[in-house]
Protein backbone atom coordinates (compact mmCIF):
# COMPACT_ATOMS: atom_id res chain seq x y z
CA UNK A 1 0.00 0.00 0.00
CA UNK A 2 1.11 3.53 -1.03
CA UNK A 3 2.12 6.25 1.71
CA UNK A 4 -1.07 8.57 2.59
CA UNK A 5 -0.86 11.47 0.71
CA UNK A 6 -3.13 14.34 2.16
CA UNK A 7 -4.62 17.31 0.34
CA UNK A 8 -6.08 20.55 1.54
CA UNK A 9 -8.50 22.11 -0.63
CA UNK A 10 -9.69 25.40 -0.48
CA UNK A 11 -13.77 24.48 -0.09
CA UNK A 12 -15.86 25.82 -3.28
CA UNK A 13 -15.19 26.39 -6.85
CA UNK A 14 -11.50 25.74 -6.38
CA UNK A 15 -12.09 22.13 -4.71
CA UNK A 16 -14.76 21.50 -7.53
CA UNK A 17 -11.97 21.95 -10.40
CA UNK A 18 -9.18 20.76 -8.58
CA UNK A 19 -11.55 17.77 -8.33
CA UNK A 20 -11.90 17.69 -12.10
CA UNK A 21 -8.40 17.27 -12.75
CA UNK A 22 -7.34 14.76 -9.91
CA UNK A 23 -10.76 12.55 -12.01
CA UNK A 24 -8.54 12.61 -14.92
CA UNK A 25 -5.76 10.92 -13.87
CA UNK A 26 -8.35 7.87 -12.58
CA UNK A 27 -8.11 9.84 -8.76
CA UNK A 28 -11.92 9.02 -7.05
CA UNK A 29 -12.92 12.63 -5.66
CA UNK A 30 -16.58 11.30 -5.32
CA UNK A 31 -16.73 11.06 -1.38
CA UNK A 32 -14.92 14.23 -1.36
CA UNK A 33 -17.37 15.73 -4.06
CA UNK A 34 -20.44 15.02 -1.86
CA UNK A 35 -18.70 15.18 1.79
CA UNK A 36 -21.51 15.56 4.08
CA UNK A 37 -20.80 17.00 7.04
CA UNK A 38 -17.74 14.70 7.55
CA UNK A 39 -14.62 16.52 7.66
CA UNK A 40 -11.89 14.00 6.09
CA UNK A 41 -12.59 12.15 3.19
CA UNK A 42 -10.87 9.28 1.17
CA UNK A 43 -9.70 7.67 -1.74
CA UNK A 44 -8.89 4.31 0.03
CA UNK A 45 -8.13 2.87 -3.47
CA UNK A 46 -5.37 5.51 -3.81
CA UNK A 47 -4.57 6.08 -0.74
CA UNK A 48 -5.59 10.06 -0.43
CA UNK A 49 -6.79 12.20 1.88
CA UNK A 50 -8.74 14.90 1.48
CA UNK A 51 -9.68 17.37 3.91
CA UNK A 52 -11.81 20.52 2.72
CA UNK A 53 -11.40 23.94 4.88
CA UNK A 54 -11.59 27.56 4.42
CA UNK A 55 -9.00 28.91 1.87
CA UNK A 56 -7.50 31.27 4.27
CA UNK A 57 -6.89 28.15 6.69
CA UNK A 58 -5.31 25.77 3.32
CA UNK A 59 -1.91 27.04 3.65
CA UNK A 60 -1.94 27.01 7.36
CA UNK A 61 -2.44 22.67 7.35
CA UNK A 62 0.53 22.79 4.31
CA UNK A 63 3.20 24.27 6.22
CA UNK A 64 2.19 22.64 9.30
CA UNK A 65 2.42 19.39 7.40
CA UNK A 66 -0.81 17.97 8.25
CA UNK A 67 -1.37 18.40 4.82
CA UNK A 68 1.25 17.38 1.93
CA UNK A 69 -0.21 19.94 -0.79
CA UNK A 70 -2.34 22.05 -1.20
CA UNK A 71 -4.67 24.02 -3.41
CA UNK A 72 -5.37 28.03 -2.96
CA UNK A 73 -5.24 31.24 -4.99
CA UNK A 74 -2.22 33.24 -4.98
CA UNK A 75 -4.14 35.93 -3.21
CA UNK A 76 -4.62 33.70 -0.27
CA UNK A 77 -0.96 32.66 -0.07
CA UNK A 78 0.53 35.80 -0.37
CA UNK A 79 -1.85 37.18 2.56
CA UNK A 80 -0.38 33.82 4.71
CA UNK A 81 3.07 34.48 3.46
CA UNK A 82 4.05 31.10 4.68
CA UNK A 83 7.27 29.09 3.22
CA UNK A 84 5.62 27.27 1.34
CA UNK A 85 6.49 25.36 -1.99
CA UNK A 86 4.64 26.97 -4.61
CA UNK A 87 4.83 24.31 -7.04
CA UNK A 88 2.38 24.51 -10.36
CA UNK A 89 0.06 27.45 -11.63
CA UNK A 90 -3.27 25.67 -12.45
CA UNK A 91 -5.05 28.66 -14.19
CA UNK A 92 -8.35 28.39 -12.98
CA UNK A 93 -9.63 31.13 -10.17
CA UNK A 94 -8.42 33.39 -12.76
CA UNK A 95 -8.80 37.21 -11.09
CA UNK A 96 -6.46 40.34 -10.30
CA UNK A 97 -5.73 42.12 -6.80
CA UNK A 98 -6.61 45.56 -7.60
CA UNK A 99 -6.25 48.84 -5.49
CA UNK A 100 -9.77 50.36 -6.10
CA UNK A 101 -11.93 53.74 -5.66
CA UNK A 102 -12.73 56.61 -6.94
CA UNK A 103 -10.50 57.95 -9.32
CA UNK A 104 -9.92 61.44 -7.30
CA UNK A 105 -9.36 60.09 -4.28
CA UNK A 106 -5.85 59.22 -4.19
CA UNK A 107 -3.01 58.94 -1.69
CA UNK A 108 -2.05 62.77 -2.34
CA UNK A 109 -5.26 64.54 -2.60
CA UNK A 110 -7.15 63.36 0.71
CA UNK A 111 -7.50 65.75 3.42
CA UNK A 112 -7.59 63.50 6.91
CA UNK A 113 -3.70 62.74 7.60
CA UNK A 114 -3.78 59.20 7.24
CA UNK A 115 -5.12 57.53 4.26
CA UNK A 116 -7.58 54.39 4.42
CA UNK A 117 -7.27 50.94 3.08
CA UNK A 118 -10.23 48.70 3.57
CA UNK A 119 -9.21 45.34 2.48
CA UNK A 120 -9.36 41.31 3.58
CA UNK A 121 -5.46 41.41 2.78
CA UNK A 122 -3.61 43.53 5.79
CA UNK A 123 -0.38 41.84 4.92
CA UNK A 124 -0.37 42.39 1.30
CA UNK A 125 -1.75 46.25 1.72
CA UNK A 126 0.72 47.06 4.05
CA UNK A 127 3.55 45.52 1.87
CA UNK A 128 2.16 47.49 -1.33
CA UNK A 129 2.08 50.88 0.44
CA UNK A 130 5.36 50.22 2.35
CA UNK A 131 7.38 49.81 -0.77
CA UNK A 132 5.56 53.27 -1.68
CA UNK A 133 6.78 54.36 1.40
CA UNK A 134 3.36 55.53 2.44
CA UNK A 135 2.08 55.11 5.58
CA UNK A 136 -1.74 54.27 5.65
CA UNK A 137 -4.25 53.18 8.21
CA UNK A 138 -5.42 49.26 7.27
CA UNK A 139 -9.03 48.96 7.84
CA UNK A 140 -9.90 45.13 7.79
CA UNK A 141 -13.11 43.84 6.36
CA UNK A 142 -14.30 40.78 5.58
CA UNK A 143 -16.51 40.60 2.78
CA UNK A 144 -18.24 43.34 0.89
CA UNK A 145 -15.35 45.47 1.12
CA UNK A 146 -16.53 47.98 -1.89
CA UNK A 147 -18.35 49.50 0.79
CA UNK A 148 -15.13 51.12 2.05
CA UNK A 149 -14.82 54.21 -0.38
CA UNK A 150 -18.97 54.03 -1.35
CA UNK A 151 -20.14 54.79 2.23
CA UNK A 152 -16.96 56.73 3.38
CA UNK A 153 -15.16 54.03 6.05
CA UNK A 154 -11.63 53.72 4.04
CA UNK A 155 -10.34 56.10 0.92
CA UNK A 156 -9.67 52.99 -0.84
CA UNK A 157 -9.78 49.35 -0.93
CA UNK A 158 -7.12 46.69 -1.96
CA UNK A 159 -9.42 43.35 -3.35
CA UNK A 160 -9.79 41.02 -5.97
CA UNK A 161 -11.64 42.17 -9.16
CA UNK A 162 -13.00 39.15 -11.27
CA UNK A 163 -15.71 40.41 -13.78
CA UNK A 164 -14.99 44.30 -12.86
CA UNK A 165 -18.87 44.21 -12.09
CA UNK A 166 -19.20 45.01 -8.26
CA UNK A 167 -17.07 48.05 -8.61
CA UNK A 168 -19.29 49.15 -11.74
CA UNK A 169 -22.19 48.59 -9.68
CA UNK A 170 -20.91 50.85 -7.03
CA UNK A 171 -19.39 53.36 -9.38
CA UNK A 172 -15.48 52.34 -8.39
CA UNK A 173 -12.75 52.01 -10.63
CA UNK A 174 -9.27 50.09 -10.49
CA UNK A 175 -7.02 52.73 -9.40
CA UNK A 176 -3.69 49.97 -9.46
CA UNK A 177 -3.20 46.38 -10.13
CA UNK A 178 -1.19 44.84 -7.43
CA UNK A 179 -1.06 41.50 -9.43
CA UNK A 180 -2.66 38.10 -10.65
CA UNK A 181 -4.34 35.78 -9.08
CA UNK A 182 -4.89 31.82 -10.10
CA UNK A 183 -5.05 28.52 -8.05
CA UNK A 184 -1.50 27.40 -6.96
CA UNK A 185 -0.75 23.63 -6.36
CA UNK A 186 1.17 23.93 -2.82
CA UNK A 187 3.36 21.67 -1.19
CA UNK A 188 4.99 21.25 2.34
CA UNK A 189 8.97 21.34 2.31
CA UNK A 190 9.41 18.27 4.28
CA UNK A 191 6.54 16.28 2.10
CA UNK A 192 8.40 16.91 -0.80
CA UNK A 193 11.51 14.91 0.91
CA UNK A 194 9.89 12.45 2.80
CA UNK A 195 7.09 11.27 0.14
CA UNK A 196 8.89 12.69 -3.04
CA UNK A 197 8.07 9.57 -5.21
CA UNK A 198 4.14 9.86 -3.90
CA UNK A 199 4.61 13.81 -4.41
CA UNK A 200 5.82 14.29 -7.65
CA UNK A 201 3.75 11.58 -8.99
CA UNK A 202 0.65 13.26 -7.85
CA UNK A 203 2.44 16.99 -9.10
CA UNK A 204 3.03 15.50 -12.55
CA UNK A 205 -0.41 13.86 -12.96
CA UNK A 206 -1.85 17.10 -12.41
CA UNK A 207 0.76 18.74 -14.38
CA UNK A 208 -0.13 16.53 -17.34
CA UNK A 209 -3.77 17.79 -17.16
CA UNK A 210 -2.56 21.29 -17.53
CA UNK A 211 -0.39 20.66 -20.95
C1 LIG B 1 -15.29 38.95 -4.21
C2 LIG B 1 -14.45 40.20 -4.06
C3 LIG B 1 -15.28 41.24 -4.72
C4 LIG B 1 -15.97 40.48 -5.82
C5 LIG B 1 -15.26 40.70 -7.14
O1 LIG B 1 -16.26 38.97 -3.22
O2 LIG B 1 -14.17 40.47 -2.68
O3 LIG B 1 -16.23 41.78 -3.84
O4 LIG B 1 -15.88 39.08 -5.50
O5 LIG B 1 -15.88 40.02 -8.19
P1 LIG B 1 -16.36 40.76 -9.53
O6 LIG B 1 -15.21 41.60 -10.01
O7 LIG B 1 -16.69 39.63 -10.48
O8 LIG B 1 -17.58 41.58 -9.20
P2 LIG B 1 -17.15 37.70 -2.89
O9 LIG B 1 -18.18 37.50 -3.96
O10 LIG B 1 -16.26 36.56 -2.64
O11 LIG B 1 -17.93 38.14 -1.58
P3 LIG B 1 -17.45 38.96 -0.29
O12 LIG B 1 -17.26 40.38 -0.73
O13 LIG B 1 -18.58 38.84 0.64
O14 LIG B 1 -16.19 38.33 0.19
Amino acid sequence: MSEVLTLALAKGRLAEKTFDLLENMGIDCSEARDPGRQLVLWDRKENIRFILVKPSDVPTYVDHGVADLGVVGKDTLLEAGRPLYEVLDLGFGRCRLCIAGYPEKNTDSVSHAVFRVATKYPHIARSYYGDMGQSIEIIELHGSVELGPVIGLSDVILDIVESGSTLKANGLQVLDEVCDVSARLVCNRVSLKTKRARVQWLIDGISGQLE
